[in-house]
């Protein structure tokens, strides 16, 4: 049986100013507390091939410039529109500015979770969205309800951000298990 402390994990991100890296440093570091060593790389230096290695994949995206995509994952967008991805896990992560942009909070997460649904990879880790302020965002269901992945708002909201990434590790690490447990 495939569990957390065995899976192939790697966290993968882009960052402009560095935040998304910081946050993915956390979420490691939370997820070698459950007995999950994961990897982590900046989308610059990783290849669709190396995807293949891992059981259980963590993408990290800033939003930039008015629902922009951060720039690296965009150079990044053909190659993960052609990725064959069935039978792994991917839980996705973004930041951004939920009063600074309130029309495109998180927007290049949604971008992220529309391609990554494509390749076949069973998504994990949909985040409440209560207890954020913003109009708009690409990263919600319809009903508004649930982000496709963990939002973080280091710029508005800092002081919530460790609690967040606490909680919403233990909770992909719950539904990895849950999903792997046959
Ligand atoms: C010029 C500028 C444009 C931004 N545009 C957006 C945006 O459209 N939507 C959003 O949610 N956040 C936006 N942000 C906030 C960033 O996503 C946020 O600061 C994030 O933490 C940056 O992550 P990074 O350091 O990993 O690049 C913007 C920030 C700046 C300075």
């Amino acid at each position: 049986m495939q569990t957390l402390t065995n899976a192939r994990a790697c966290l993968i991100f882009g960052t402009d100013t560095g935040n998304t890296e910081e946050v993915g440093d956390k979420i490691c570091a939370e997820l070698a507390q459950l007995g999950c060593a994961a990897e982590m790389m900046n989308i610059t230096d990783v290849s669709v091939e190396e995807f293949e290695q891992f059981d259980f994949l963590i993408f990290g995206i800033p939003t930039w410039d008015f629902g922009g995509i951060q720039g690296d994952w965009e150079d990044f967008e053909e190659q993960i529109a052609s990725a064959q991805l069935q039978g792994k896990t991917v839980a996705l992560y973004g930041l951004g500015d939920q009063l600074g942009y309130g029309y495109y909070f998180v927007d290049a997460m949604g971008w992220l979770y529309e391609h990554v649904i494509k390749t076949g990879a069973q998504i994990i880790g949909s985040w409440s969205t209560e207890g954020y302020f913003y109009d708009e965002s690409r990263a919600v269901n319809q009903s508004r309800t649930h982000f496709c992945g963990l939002a973080i708002d280091d710029d508005q909201q800092f002081e919530l951000t460790d609690a967040r990434i606490k909680n919403w590790v233990e909770q992909i690490a719950n539904e990895y298990q849950q999903l792997h447990a046959a």
